[in-house]
Formats: structure tokens, sequence, C-alpha cells
């Protein structure tokens, strides 16, 4: 094969003295959600026909020399029989291979003279062997970080450029290598594209209004909502546990801007943004199934992806029939619940991907469901009901701030609406993060849950008649430390949600009586 190529290269003509021979265009590095610009910097020199790719994982050189070459070919173009050198600027950055594969062909083209023009504009995406462009993940946050670092224009696949145009900046999307070239020289100019219009405001499925009687439950959903407490719920069957789980969603604030844009960008990066509506408008509401497996809930891979846990952040993260899953992936979620992040270590080193998220779970009190339901008898052994509960370790019950039963509502009440419409129930949980805001302030909207040990001490200070139910309390439940902190953060929503300043002995009693053991 080599031997072919060596002869092709003794007869072909020189290239005309004017062909430029370095050449520079521009991409993003992306790992995680760690982005950095990158220099494609193509040298075509005298010598055998080699394509040798700097500065890529292993993995991906292979797969992006291959890619690149039948690429050029098979868009009408040259590929240069001589030494084509292609370097990624900085080469020590760790990067994931994909996106590059269009900056790498526009560079070879220029340094081999066949593109006529320089290229300012940042280039992304991947090439198909017959020279089709296809979209690449984690458009959105690279073209962000172009953004800010004075980038005015990009260059993507038709699917990615409505997530481009979203950054601010001129974006252009093209289905093909040859389309590029046309537009950059002139021929077949293309239009910016659009900047997408945001979707209407979500509709949610389940309002509070339509679920009767469960007033405590309600309430629990209600200070989860307001101070981003973790809730379990635990009943019977169709008791409307999952319908409770799925109102969450109807009651938290809408998202603000810099949510919308942190949360949008963790579903770039796991490739599943809408190219119509790129930017989401929607809190996340995730509900991976009881057979999820560790890496589809935390993330991983190598180059690591984002999890189901990620894929929440900023929104609800529900696990139904929270006793089915696996205990070693419920396990896992430990570091996510407590640092709100999940760092992913793999060979290629470690990815940091937010997780900041309500975890909102159900599950049944025994394997058939009825124990303690007054209307139908349990027949589960007490081992089996022991064995059951030990599913959930302790560290991560001990981590829900809101455990509460949901009976079963008698039939006649069944047809009752609700007291409230989520509408009005928002506006309170509005209205008790403004007060959140406004005491604790800091970054990215902190919650009572977030409030650290000093700012418990600070901020949930009880008079003294209090400290005696609280003190009974930690004694008869054998309340951890931690444990005593979640349930003064919880008496903390509670008087907040109240519009009271400070937190009384009623808030604290609501938040005991919240905590039931499961
Ligand atoms: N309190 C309630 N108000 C109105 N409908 C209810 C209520 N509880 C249960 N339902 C009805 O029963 C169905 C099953 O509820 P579901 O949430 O799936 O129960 P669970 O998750 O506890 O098994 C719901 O779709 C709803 O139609
Ligand atoms: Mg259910």
């Amino acid at each position: 094969m080599r031997g072919v190529s060596c002869a092709i290269a003794i007869t072909a003509p020189e290239r005309p003295a004017t062909a430029r021979s370095v050449a520079r265009v521009t991409a993003c590095a992306l790992w995680g959600l760690e982005t950095a610009l990158v220099t494609v910097e193509v040298d075509v020199a005298n010598g055998l026909p080699a394509l040798v790719v700097v500065g890529l994982p292993d993995a991906a050189v292979q797969e992006a020399r291959e890619r690149v070459r039948a690429a050029v070919r098979n868009s009408g173009f040259e590929f240069p029989l001589r030494r084509v050198t292609v370097n990624l600027a900085p080469a020590e950055r760790r990067k994931e291979g994909t996106g590059f594969e269009l900056a790498i062909a526009l560079g070879i083209l220029r340094a081999s003279g066949q593109l006529r023009v320089d290229v300012a504009a940042l280039c992304l995406g991947e090439l198909a062997l017959d020279g089709a462009l296809r979209p690449v993940r984690g458009t959105m946050p690279r073209v962000r970080h172009a953004a800010m670092r004075g980038v005015r224009e990009v260059l993507v696949a038709d699917a990615n450029a409505g997530e481009a145009a979203a950054c601010g900046v001129e974006s252009f999307g093209f289905g093909s290598l040859r389309g590029v070239v046309d537009h950059l020289e002139g021929r077949a100019r293309v239009a910016p594209t659009a900047v997408p219009p945001r979707a209407a405001a979500p509709r949610h499925p389940v309002d509070l209004g339509h679920i009767a009687g469960q007033e405590t439950p309600k309430r629990a959903l209600e200070i989860a909502a307001a101070g981003g407490h973790n809730l379990l719920f635990v009943g019977p069957p169709g008791t409307g546990k999952t319908m409770l789980a799925r109102a969450l969603e109807s009651i938290l604030p809408p998202l603000d801007d810099a949510e919308a844009l942190a949360a949008s960008a963790v579903h770039s990066v796991a490739g599943l943004t809408d190219p119509r509506h790129p930017v989401l408008t929607a809190r996340p509401f995730r509900a991976p199934h009881h057979t999820a497996s560790h890496l589809s809930l935390v993330g991983g891979g190598s180059p690591p992806r984002p999890g189901e846990v990620s894929l929440a952040h900023c929104g609800v993260l529900f696990l139904d029939e929270l006793a089915e899953f696996s205990p070693s992936v419920l396990d896992t979620l430990r570091e996510p619940l407590e640092e709100r992040s999940i760092t992913i270590s793999r060979a290629g080193g470690a990815a940091t991907y937010p997780a900041r998220f309500v975890l909102v779970a159900a599950m049944n009190p025994c394997p058939c469901g009825h124990w303690g339901d007054p209307e139908l008898e349990c027949r589960c052994l007490p081992e089996q009901i022991d064995r059951y509960r030990a599913r959930l370790s302790g560290p991560l019950l001990d981590r829900i701030d809101l455990r509460v039963h949901v009976p079963r509502v008698p039939y006649e009440r069944l047809r009752e609406d609700g007291r409230e419409s989520s509408g009005a129930v928002q506006l309170r949980v509005m209205a008790a993060r403004e007060r959140m805001r406004r005491r604790i302030g800091g970054p990215g909207g902190r919650v009572n849950a977030d409030l650290n040990v000093a700012e418990v001490k600070r901020h949930c200070a009880v008079e003294a008649e209090t400290k005696g139910l609280l003190a009974d309390a930690v004694r008869a439940r054998r309340l951890s430390a931690r444990g005593y902190h979640r349930v003064l953060r919880v008496a903390r929503t509670a008087a907040d949600l109240a519009g009271s300043e400070r937190v009384r002995a009623g808030d604290v009693a609501l938040a005991l009586l919240l905590r039931a053991e499961p």
C-alpha cells in the first residue's frame, strides 16, 4: 500500500509556490463541561504521503484521520500526496476526540491551496466518509466559551446551528464540507441561523388541584420545592405516590436564565439538545427506571458522559419504586446528594458535572405493599419486610429530609378536587425562596437545604422551649448530627413558607412529623 502511494507521490506535480504551507483554524475542546479554544495547525510539506495527527487522544486519532481523508476526497477535493501534519494546540490539554474534523479538513484544504481564504470562524463538526457534516455533542458550552473569548462567527452542522445561535454569535449551519467551502469562498453564501424561539412555558402533566386529600404529603411537597429538601413517599400501591411526585415540577419556581443555561449545557454535552428549542425552559424532571445502571445514573464512560443526576441539574430526580433499585447503584447517589456535583474519574482524567437536584422518591412499605394499610392485610413475613427496607442504606435515608406516609384516600373523597391548584402553591414557594435569597444570598440561588452547619446555627436558632422538644426527639429517634441539622433546615423552610423570620415550635414539630421512619 505504502509502495503504491510513494509511486504516485513521485509523479505528482509540485504544488504552486503560492500555496500557503501552515494553516490555522480555530476549534474548541471539550472535557466534561470544561472547554478550551484549540488552534488546529496544518502543515503540508514535501515528503512521503502521510497524515500525522498530534494532540488528540490515541483512539480518536485513527478515526479522525480516516474520516477526514475520505471526506476530503469524496467532496471533490484532492487529498495532498505529501506529508500532512496536523497539530491540535495546546497538545497537552485534555480533549475528547470529537468535533475537530471540520477544522482539520479546512486546515488541510487551506494549507494545500484548495481553499483560497483564511478561516476566522470557530469550526465544529464531525465528517462522514462521504463529506457530510455531522453534529457534535457539547456545541453549546463550546460556543459559549468561544463567544466569551471574542469569537463572533461559528460554522457548524445544520443540527447544531440553532444551539450555536442561542449563544449570541453569528451561526452558520451546513450539511457538508463542500457547502462550508462554497460559503467561505463566496460561491454559495448561507444566511446566518436565526436565534431559535424559547419553547412555550411548560404544561405540567399533574396539578396538585387534581389530587384529592393527601394534605400532609402535599405539605411535604411544598416544603421540598421551597427549600430544596429531598423527599420520600411511602405507602401502599395506588395511593397516588407517583402522581404526587410528578406534581413537584408544577410548584417549583420557573427556571431563571443562569439555571437554564447551566442545565442546557449538560443536556448539550449528553447530546440531548432539542435543535428547535436548544435552551431549556422547563426544569428537568428525570425519572430513571429502577433497572438503571450505575453508569446511566451517575455518568461515566470515556470520555466521561453525564448521568441522570447531572441531567436533573436545576430540576428533579424522581426515583419511583426506590427499594427496587440495586443497593449498590443507590449508594452512588451519596456523593451527588452531599456535594451537589459528581466527579467521574477515568484513565484520561476526571470530569466534574453539576448535580444540584431535588430528589423525590417513592416506595411501598413492604414487598406486597400493604404493611400498615388499615384495609388490606399485609402478607409479608417480618424477615421479608426487613430485607426489603435494608435495601435502602442508612446513609442514603439520612440524606432524605422528608419521609412521608401516603395513606389510602377513602373512595368517597377521591372525586373531590384538591384544595389548592399548583399555581397558588408555586407563589408561596417563590415568596419563600425570595426570603432565603435575601437571608443567605450566594451564587446559584442557594436554598435552605444548602445551609452549612455554621449557617444552620445562625439562621435556624430556636427558642428555649423548642430546644426541649428537639432534645427529646434527638434522644427518642436517635437522630444523627446530620439528621438533627436536617430537621432544623426543614423547620427553617416551614417558617419561610409561613412568612416568619423566627423558627417557631410549630415549624420544628412539623419538620419532625415529616421525618417519619419509613
Ligand atoms: N389522591 C388521589 N386523587 C386523585 N386520584 C388519585 C389519588 N390517588 C390515586 N389516584 C389515582 O390512582 C392512580 C394511581 O396512582 P399512582 O400515583 O400511580 O399510585 P402509586 O404510585 O401510589 O401506586 C392515579 O393515576 C390516579 O388516577
Ligand atoms: Mg407508583
